[in-house]
């Protein structure tokens, strides 16, 4: 599909939210941080901990003392509330000069990082875990950086082509992610530590689309399925793959638009076993994100929050340097409290795969960031503890590599 992504660069268009910590707040964040890393390294053996940050002892950290946040930073990490679906927030102090190379690939990064020279990552690790904290649940996924709660997102040599967060030369098309599993994350968290060239990550939202009432009722027709990214490998073959609805509301019926929620990652959507009707009005969807998609290029310190249950994302190509100074996000799962989503979603199987949740419910006890009154759906299995190294490849990066 001809896509008018890669043209698009928009520096920080007005058209999506932004949110200013104030610079006190910001050095709050990373001096709790600090903190939290300094106890962890005299509690902990360092490497194994920033292998996957699911050490109990880092749980148990993040959810005693999220709470000493500033009032004005668990505020600013509320789920985006514009029609972008989307929403920046900066800015964390990030010190370059202290960050070290950035690494090929997402092991060496979690295996460096607290290190030798790397301990401003283990210590951004710890703030985006705090800033996901404050609006929910960070998970992980068992087969996806070895379970890992903060993923980092670098371009990574010989992957340069595929639709994963390891890719550059090729557009990573619009998607909802991990949009094959009924455990999907509400709120996705990108924190940009290095971005020299400027590359764009491009967002799109389902609430600024235009589609009459007839391609609605198709969307939300369950139809085809949606299955794992090709990083999973063939395990999906194993399970039965039951149609679903790409774009639905709380009525279920096409014409109510107040609260719609989208599925969709066309790459992964077999649309030749649907009807012509169902492929036209797929395509006429696909149109419209194109139609409205906003592209943001983060700087350092700055944060995107995405809704994953209204707005797709995706990255525009870029060329990687491979000398130590790459792009390099970070990036965080967030489930939020009680965000409802259709109650036959816990009928799937997610194709066998598991998420890594160590935390329990939102720790302030307050008012759950709702979004509609959706049956809520069970988030099914869920491993307390990664357990699981990934499959390995011989270049010794595994094989199950996306975002
Ligand atoms: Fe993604």
């Amino acid at each position: 599909m001809k896509s008018v992504l890669p043209e698009r660069k928009t520096l920080h268009p007005l058209d999506i939210e932004r949110r200013e910590l104030a610079p006190a707040a910001a050095r709050a964040v990373r001096a709790l941080a600090a903190e939290i890393s300094d106890t962890l390294t005299r509690l902990s053996e360092p490497a194994e901990c920033s292998r996957t940050l699911t050490d109990p002892a880092l749980i148990d950290l993040v959810d005693q003392r999220v709470g000493e946040l500033p009032g004005d930073v668990r505020a600013a990490v509320r789920p985006p509330e514009g029609s972008a679906g989307a929403a920046i927030l900066g800015t964390l102090p990030v010190s370059d000069a202290t960050l070290g190379a950035t690494p090929d690939n997402w092991r060496d990064a979690a295996r460096q990082a607290g290190g030798p020279g790397h301990r401003e990552s283990l210590n951004l690790d710890i703030a985006v875990l705090l800033l996901a904290r404050c609006v929910g649940e960070p998970f992980g996924w068992a087969g996806q950086q070895a379970g890992r709660l903060v993923n980092n997102i670098l371009p990574t040599p010989g992957h340069e082509l595929e639709q994963s967060g390891a890719s550059s030369t090729t557009l990573l098309s619009p998607h909802t992610e991990d949009a094959f599993h009924p455990d999907r994350a509400n709120l996705l968290m990108l924190a940009c530590l290095r971005n020299p060239d400027a590359v764009g990550t491009t967002v799109s939202s389902v609430l600024r689309v235009d589609l009459d009432a007839t391609d609605r009722a198709l969307l939300g027709t369950p139809t085809v399925p949606i299955l794992p990214d090709v990083s999973y490998g063939d395990a999906h073959l194993g399970y039965a793959a039951p149609p679903l609805p790409t774009l639905w509301n709380d009525a279920g019926n096409g014409t109510d638009t107040t609260h719609p929620t989208l599925r969709y990652d066309p790459a992964y959507t077999p649309l030749d076993n649907a009807c012509p009707a169902f492929r036209g009005a797929y395509a006429r969807l696909g149109a419209e994100l194109e139609r409205v998609c906003v592209t943001v290029v983060l700087a350092p310190g700055e944060l995107l929050l995405v809704d994953n249950d209204v707005a797709v994302h995706g990255r525009v190509p870029f060329t990687a340097r491979y000398d130590g100074t790459d792009r390099w996000l970070k990036r965080v799962n967030i489930r939020v409290p009680d965000r409802k989503r259709r109650r036959a979603e816990a009928d799937e199987n997610g194709y066998g795969q598991h998420t890594v949740a160590p935390f329990g419910r939102a720790p302030f006890g307050r008012a759950p960031f709702g979004r509609a009154p959706f049956g809520r759906a069970p988030f099914g299995a869920r491993t307390g503890r990664a357990v699981a190294e990934r499959e390995t490849t011989p270049d010794g990066r595994g094989r199950r590599e996306h975002s």
